[in-house]
């Protein structure tokens, strides 16, 4: 090596794709130098999962990755997310002795803090040392540009300069700003000629507007409900807030809504709306609709589902088609949000770098050799529940491999 600058990789991005990028490339060997502009690694694990980190995902596998991963190239994520699997990630939280649980739908948490998960990945990356291999840190650095000679990527920040055979983008998406999160992975992919599928906020609180802004009287009220968008159903929590809707459902809908696009929600998820009223209507003839609905949903909102329908009196005075009609509207709710609370409360980004320029075994863009592209800047965007930071280390393995 010409000089202590001169680096097997440079890895932009010390999150979860770049810390998991490093110590893959660190075991093999080889000397890495990861730089981030925030003042240490993995800022959003730590903030994750309520500070306990959903890690990952045990359906965050082949089998459900076309279903569980948005993507303009629906397959493209099996590659990696097969060789670097859930029980992969698994065995080295084990290997920490990190305690964690399941909490729901196969979404592992650790027991104690999303700390454990940042400082197991960076002694990982202290054990590289043992295989002949270094990973250094640069933090609270800004970078300038990256330059190509033909061979190797230059790098300036904090007026040094550093050199690598290869180049990681591994700086996430713009989601969450005020974190330092920010679009460089598109400016850097744009430079060396890889193309950019729209990027736009997603598991992102919708908001409401209209004569829906009734619903946000009941800011706080959380119930299970399923949120619907074309083919696309979550039987979850959904939460009322003082802009509109959020909760697992409806984030997880937030991923498949456009800009004027409806989204209906089934308030009654456990039962059939219709059969329960006009069954109401025979044993409790005297039963109003708010009644009936004060019995299966919280009141606030049965209240405010009542009021919306406006069937006056009591559910014997209704005619079946009214009830009918009802019950068919409480199961399929519409709404047209007239937004959604944008990056500043997106979990993640849809969109980012093209997957057509990238090699899905490696990560390496195809025209542009020892230019890797890993994590969250790729348009690889997962369901909630430790699918994206699945597709974060197994991404983050795969170009680590291959550097
Ligand atoms: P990530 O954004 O983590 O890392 C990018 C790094 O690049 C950062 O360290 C940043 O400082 C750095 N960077 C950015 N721009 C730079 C620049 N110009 N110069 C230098 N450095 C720069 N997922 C999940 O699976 N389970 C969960 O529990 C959660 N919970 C969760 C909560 C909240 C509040 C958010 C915002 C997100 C989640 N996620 C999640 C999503 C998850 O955090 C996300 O998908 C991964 O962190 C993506 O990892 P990356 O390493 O790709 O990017």
């Amino acid at each position: 090596m010409a000089s202590s600058n001169n680096y097997d990789a440079i890895i932009l991005g010390a999150g979860g794709a770049g810390l998991m990028c490093a110590l893959t490339a660190g075991q093999r060997g080889k000397r890495v130098l990861v730089i981030d502009h925030a003042t240490g690694p993995g800022k959003k694990i730590l903030i994750s999962g309520g500070g306990r980190c959903n890690f990952t995902n045990v359906n965050a596998t082949t089998t459900h990755a076309q279903e569980r991963y948005l993507s303009a190239n629906a397959h493209f994520a099996k590659s990696a997310l097969g060789r670097y699997t859930p029980q992969d990630f698994i065995d080295l939280v084990n290997a920490h002795g990190i305690a964690f649980h399941e909490k729901t739908l196969g979404q592992l948490f650790c027991d104690g803090s999303a700390r454990q998960i940042v400082a197991m990945l960076m002694a990982e990356c202290d054990k590289s040392v043992a295989f002949g291999g270094r990973v250094d840190f640069v933090f609270d650095a800004p970078v300038g540009e990256v330059t190509h000679d033909g061979s190797d990527y230059h790098v300036t920040y904090n007026g040094v300069r550093a050199q690598g055979a290869a180049f990681v983008i591994a700086t996430g998406g713009p989601s969450i700003p005020k974190m330092g999160a920010t679009a460089f992975a598109y400016d850097l992919a744009r430079q060396f000629g890889l193309k950019i599928v729209e990027p736009r906020p997603a598991l992102v609180p919708l908001t409401l507007g209209g004569d829906d802004v009734l619903f946000r009287e009941l800011s706080g009220v959380s119930s299970e409900v399923v949120a619907k968008h074309g083919k696309a159903a979550f039987r979850e929590a959904a939460l009322f807030t003082h802009r509109g809707l959020s909760g697992p459902a409806v984030l997880q809908i937030s991923s498949y809504w456009r800009p004027g696009d409806q989204v209906e929600i089934d308030f009654l998820p456990s039962l059939d709306a219709t059969e329960l009223l006009l069954s109401e209507k025979r044993a409790r003839p005297r039963a109003t609709l708010r009644s009936t609905l004060d019995r299966v949903l919280p009141a606030r909102l049965a209240e405010a589902l009542a009021a919306k329908i406006g069937l006056l009196g009591n559910l014997a005075d209704q005619n079946d088609r009214n009830l009918v009609g009802a019950g068919t509207l409480l199961g399929n709710w519409p709404f047209v949000p007239n937004g959604s609370e944008g990056y500043a409360k997106a979990e993640v980004t849809l969109g980012g770098i093209s997957t057509d320029g990238l090699s899905q075994k490696t990560m390496e863009a195809k025209k542009m050799p020892g230019l890797y592209c890993v994590g969250e800047a790729v348009d690889v965007t997962g369901w909630l529940g430790g699918y994206n930071f699945q597709w974060a280390w197994a991404s983050g393995v795969a170009a680590g491999e291959a550097l």
